[in-house]
């Protein structure tokens, strides 16, 4: 069993999630998406035995890593790619705001289910697109897509949703029937799909994650999906992910795009971290799961018992958890600096990820759990203060 309750210094590596200016000394960073845990063994390995090669020219991608993607896909999620289907881009947010340019014009309206990852609202409105919120229902933190609400939002000029799988911030890892539902309303509206699964390998035990584009050929027709090793395997430096795009035409307009954007040069790494995850360390992602689900339960479980002011629901997937804040009697604009000044926690402010998350703040769990324990009395203490 792998040792994540390991401590591993990041200070002073320009990091930026500890390295940031607010991250002093006293402060816990449980903000921005990655994990203070080391990659998996075969990772470093691979990585080392690229530096000691010690020629780090330009590179391309070799048979061998689409080979590893696509049997990976099948092996851990049933999923079926073709090679021709992959576009490697160097990272998810980059891959969709291209994909938003090729099947729209100025102007055109993307529809994304919010609260919900902030780089999403940027990726629409940087291209000159138009952002449309369908807001989701929240039952005790437990949070759904509101059907009526999303289908009500399309009108002409509606080219897309921007599905986010296992969704961030809120944890939900889709269910198939819901995947069905989103679908349905989209071919019925000829809308695209742009999914982004980056979160696909982070799933708690009794939950299952579904690619909607494996939902029917029609769908498939429709999508785009994009993956990478990065969140799982904490490499989010390294710049590896891919598109697969089962319709040869928006292939070839979004290959076009990517050129054009010099978006397709990968480095010396990019491989070999790839294959270092996907051939390699299937059971070392197993352990982290549980690793993380363990975190998440005892997070989850210490605030319900002891900070009843929050509200929190266990995330299905990711290792974020959506904290409910509106009962500290704190006005929204005070909530992050209270967890910052006060508790020395550094988290992710909820309006990151839209109007909608007022009230709220994103705090990441994926570190040693003795340092959530510590981080999570820091917090009770303070509350307690505010009477
Ligand atoms: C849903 C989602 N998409 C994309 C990203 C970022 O991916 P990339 O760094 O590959 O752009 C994140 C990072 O937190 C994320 O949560």
């Amino acid at each position: 069993m792998h040792n994540f309750d390991r401590k591993i210094e990041r200070r002073g590596s320009n990091c930026v999630k500890w390295d940031a200016e607010f991250v002093t000394d006293k402060v816990m960073p449980m903000w921005i998406a990655d994990m203070d845990f080391e990659v998996a063994p075969a990772i470093q390995r691979n990585l080392q035995e690229r530096v000691a090669h010690g020629v780090f020219g330009y590179q391309f991608l070799s048979d061998r890593y689409y080979e590893a993607t696509m049997d990976w896909m099948r092996r851990r999620h049933d999923f079926h790619v073709e090679k021709e289907w992959i576009a490697y881009v160097p990272n998810v947010v980059l891959g969709i705001a291209l994909a938003i340019q090729i099947i729209s014009e100025l102007g055109d309206e993307f529809i994304i289910h919010t609260p919900v990852y902030g780089p999403f609202y940027r990726a629409i409105q940087d291209t000159g697109r138009t952002v449309v919120e369908s807001r989701m229902k929240n039952e005790n933190g437990y949070y759904t897509i509101d059907f009526e609400d999303f289908e009500s939002k399309i009108t002409e000029k509606t080219k897309a949703v921007i599905l986010c799988n296992p969704h961030n911030p809120v944890g939900r890892v889709w269910k198939k029937e819901e995947l069905e539902r989103v679908a349905e309303i989209c071919v019925r509206h000829h809308l695209y799909i742009i999914s982004d699964d980056i979160h696909s390998e982070l799933v708690t035990k009794e939950h299952k994650h579904t690619f909607i584009s494996s939902i029917s050929e029609e769908v498939a027709e429709r999508c785009f999906t994009f993956t990478s090793p990065s969140k799982a395997f904490n490499l989010a430096s390294i710049h590896v992910a891919n598109c697969f795009i089962q319709n040869q035409e928006l292939r070839e307009k979004f290959k076009e795009i990517c050129e054009k954007s010099h978006a397709t040069e990968n480095n010396a790494f990019s491989e070999a971290v790839l294959l270092g995850a996907y051939e390699e360390s299937e059971e070392w992602l197993d352990e982290l799961n549980a690793y993380i689900e363990g975190n998440l339960d005892y997070a989850v479980d210490y605030i319900q018992k002891e900070l009843p002011n929050l509200t929190v629901y266990k995330p299905e997937g990711t290792y974020l958890l959506w904290l409910d804040c509106r009962k500290l009697g704190l006005s929204d604009d005070k909530i992050h600096d209270f967890f910052l000044a006060e508790c020395h926690i550094a988290v992710n402010d909820g309006t990151f990820f839209g109007e909608e998350g007022k009230g709220f703040v994103r705090m990441n769990v994926a570190c040693p759990r003795a340092s959530i324990a510590e981080t999570l009395k820091q917090l009770k203490e303070e509350i307690e203060k505010l009477g």
